[in-house]
């Protein structure tokens, strides 16, 4: 490597790496003030800089150390310096998911249109569907966002769960108390449960998927007979550097709390951490790096191949919550039907669409769109798409591109909020696109 080049290829890392640390779970340290970080110690008697010491903890201290989850922030002042907090609207945020009996339909709805109204992201997170329980530390909500302000006045966090946050449609500037996160389609962002943030729209509006985690932390799958390196690797997910905001004001802390939306007044910012370190905090991944495998002889693998994240259960092998990706890939299985077979699975499944089209449905399913099919509920190509599909030379390979299509798997039956079921964007005719298979059975003709 000459110098020019081995000089550009740095520049390019240091870019790519610029405000970030890299890698999954890692013990991470940071500072915006030099010395702010205790040296050797958690708790001194005085931190440096008249700052406050105080503990954050994601999993339960006795947690395994493999699982356990905690960071410590030096912040300006505690987390605990607010008025009480009180209920407000939900807006379309739903506390529960037992409102409404569960059909088995398949469902698709377009893409949730921009508010027409001043709206945050906070205030333009819409439940679409969901399982679980947060009391019982298990399941998830899942939400689609439309939002054209920013958040300026107003901080939120989750005591429900982790936020995993996918935009469709423009970019998200998070600030978080670790620090700022800029987010783009095609990346994802995970918020800890608990973990303070606003949300700034940095071109003016904003449209995506939120998926609120209710179990286990997620955590890379293990690898298996792939071996030490492929799917999502470590070094790809990026967090933040420390970075605050000594800001003093009339401020509204919202908190999401056993399912329902509270309110306290702040009068200083949250975002006031001047240092931490620790292994629980926000990160991003950009979905562009997923290291996709698949099968070069024949036959569609099952789509956990494709798995990015996931939320274990107690029962081996079984997730609360699988976060799933079908990115641009070769498709080279000869002799095969090569996109997604037709299926019924335990597991219940809604998907999102971020960018161009997926290879399972040649219309209908719109980026910013979404679909759910639930536990043992039937579906897989629709008609047009097997007839090409089934028709198709296999003794080439051939590229997906212009596609980047998502999953939240899980074990649980996704229960369809009102919302969901009641909203315009809902396609009553979804089931159509299966109704046009034709039958080809010839029981004169192998
Ligand atoms: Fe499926």
């Amino acid at each position: 490597m000459n110098k020019s080049m081995s000089s550009s290829l740095n520049a390019a890392i240091e870019a790519r790496h610029a405000g970030y640390q890299s890698g999954f779970g890692n013990e991470f340290a940071s500072e915006a003030l030099p010395g702010a970080l205790p040296a050797n110690q958690n708790s001194p008697q005085r931190v440096a800089y008249g700052l406050y010491a105080e503990q954050i903890s994601g999993t339960a201290f006795t947690a395994p150390r493999s699982h356990n989850r905690r960071s410590w922030l030096y912040r300006i002042r505690p987390a605990a310096m607010h008025a009480p907090f009180e209920r407000i609207d939900n807006g379309q945020i739903a506390a529960r998911f037992d409102e409404i009996d569960t059909s088995p339909n398949q469902l698709r709805w377009d893409p949730q249109p921009l508010p027409l109204v001043p709206t945050d992201f906070v205030a333009g997170l819409s439940s679409m569907a969901g399982n679980g329980a947060v009391d019982a530390q298990s399941g998830c909500a899942i939400y689609v966002y439309a939002a054209n302000q920013s958040m300026t006045d107003r901080f939120f966090y989750s005591a429900d769960g982790e936020l995993l946050i996918v935009p469709q449609a423009g970019r998200l500037q998070l600030l978080t108390e670790l620090g700022q996160i800029a987010l783009e389609p095609q990346e994802v962002a995970v918020i800890p449960r608990g973990i303070r943030f606003q949300v700034q729209l940095p071109d003016g509006h904003a449209q995506g998927y939120v998926c609120e985690n209710f179990g286990a932390l997620l955590r890379l799958p293990d690898l298996g007979p792939l071996g030490a390196n492929g799917l999502a690797n470590p070094r790809d997910f990026l967090t933040p550097q420390a970075w605050y905001e000594d800001r003093e004001g009339d401020f509204k802390l919202i908190a999401k709390f056993g399912g329902n939306l509270w309110q306290a007044r702040i009068g200083h910012s949250p975002l006031d951490v001047v240092a931490w370190h620790g292994n629980y905090v926000p990160y991003k991944y950009d979905l562009r790096h997923f290291n996709t495998i698949g099968s070069v002889s024949y036959d569609h693998p099952d789509p956990s191949i494709f798995l990015v994240l996931q939320a274990q259960s107690d029962t081996p092998g079984v997730d609360t919550l699988d976060f799933v990706i079908f990115p641009p890939r070769w498709l080279a299985a000869e002799h095969t039907f090569r996109p997604p077979w037709f299926h019924r699975n335990v597991a219940s499944e809604f998907m999102g669409l971020i960018h161009g089209t997926y290879d399972a449905k040649a219309t209908g399913f719109r980026p910013g769109g979404a679909s759910l099919h639930n536990c043992m509920s039937g579906h897989g190509p629709d008609a047009a798409t097997f007839e090409k599909a089934s028709q198709s030379d296999t003794g080439q390979p051939h590229k997906v591109v212009d596609t980047m299509a998502f999953m939240f798997e899980t074990r649980q039956v996704l229960k369809p909020t009102r919302f969901a079921l009641s909203t315009t964007t809902l396609q009553p005719d979804y089931y159509q696109c299966w109704m046009g298979i034709k039958k080809h059975f010839n029981p004169e003709q192998a």
